[in-house]
């Protein structure tokens, strides 16, 4: 049953599973378009010796699909308030970034000493913050005057059409808790204002592209991911009927998937 006192966040991120069926739902059916991550580098614009920092590390993804051009000389501190997602990380860049150290860490009370670095990535995880305006806060100040805070978030339109399949799923089992992006802090459309009162310029950067799904698995797999089933005899039941539910879906065509997304530049 739904349950007020529920940690989504943490429940969703206990460890990476969740997130690499959503990674692997975007690689699947991306097409031709670049990474996000990908693209999002491209506006980085930091000293050769930078100390970066990263919150909300998650797999490591934006680390793993530019590791053709991480300058060699940075220092790299990478974070998550999830001790199994870092684990993961850990894991995952472990040939990407030897040197790099990993934290525990969230972005709502950071350890780090002012003006500590020249760099720092929030990347799909402010919205995750209980006041994403603090988060904001603490990063400019662990950041020297000047330096970047790069933030990519999602807009009000992302991936809409997945998120009205899964209304379908939580009307079909009442008794499981589905995630809707309902409570969102952080987006595309919002972002601006809530950096704007700790950093003095904040760019917007827009990335808003489709992808076009045709295979039944990956589908059934991210719905999945939005699925928490605190009764073990409804595991298998779930399982079945969102693979069927995902193959009805795709029965008469392809569903398009819109994805809206922003990148912020705050300094
Ligand atoms: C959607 S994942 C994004 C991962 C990665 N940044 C990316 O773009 O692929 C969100 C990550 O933020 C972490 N997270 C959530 N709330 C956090 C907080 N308050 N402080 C630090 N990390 C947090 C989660 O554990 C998860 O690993």
């Amino acid at each position: 049953m739904p349950n007020e006192r529920f940690d989504a966040v943490a429940a969703a991120y206990r460890d990476a599973g969740r997130l690499q069926a959503r990674i692997a739902f975007h690689e699947r059916f991306g097409g031709d378009v670049p990474d996000l991550h990908r693209r999002a580098w491209d506006r980085i614009d930091a000293p050769d010796d930078a100390r970066v920092l990263e919150i909300g590390v998650g797999t490591g993804k934006h680390w793993r699909v530019n590791r053709d051009r991480v300058p060699p000389r940075w220092r790299a501190t990478l974070t998550d308030r999830s001790p199994g997602m870092l684990d993961e990380a850990r894991r995952a860049l472990a040939d990407t970034l030897p040197n790099a150290s990993f934290e525990v860490a969230d972005a709502m009370a950071l350890s780090f000493e002012d003006a500590s670095f020249d760099l720092a990535f929030a990347h799909h995880m402010l919205y995750h913050t209980t006041d994403p305006s603090v988060a904001a806060a603490e990063l400019r100040r662990v950041l020297r005057p000047g330096s970047a805070l790069h933030a990519l978030t999602n807009g009000a339109a992302h991936l809409a059409e997945v998120h009205a399949l899964a209304a379908d799923v939580a009307t079909a089992w009442p008794h499981v808790r589905v995630d809707t992006p309902d409570a969102l802090s952080f987006t595309a459309e919002n972002g601006a204002t809530c950096l704007g009162a700790a950093f003095d310029h904040v760019e917007r950067v827009v990335f808003d592209d489709a992808l076009l799904v045709n295979e039944a698995e990956p589908l059934a797999d991210y719905l999945a991911s939005l699925v928490y089933i605190d009764d073990d005899a409804l595991h298998g039941p779930v399982r079945a009927w969102l693979a069927a539910f995902a193959r009805e879906r795709l029965a008469c065509g392809a569903l398009v998937v819109h994805r809206a997304c922003a990148l912020f530049i705050a300094s």
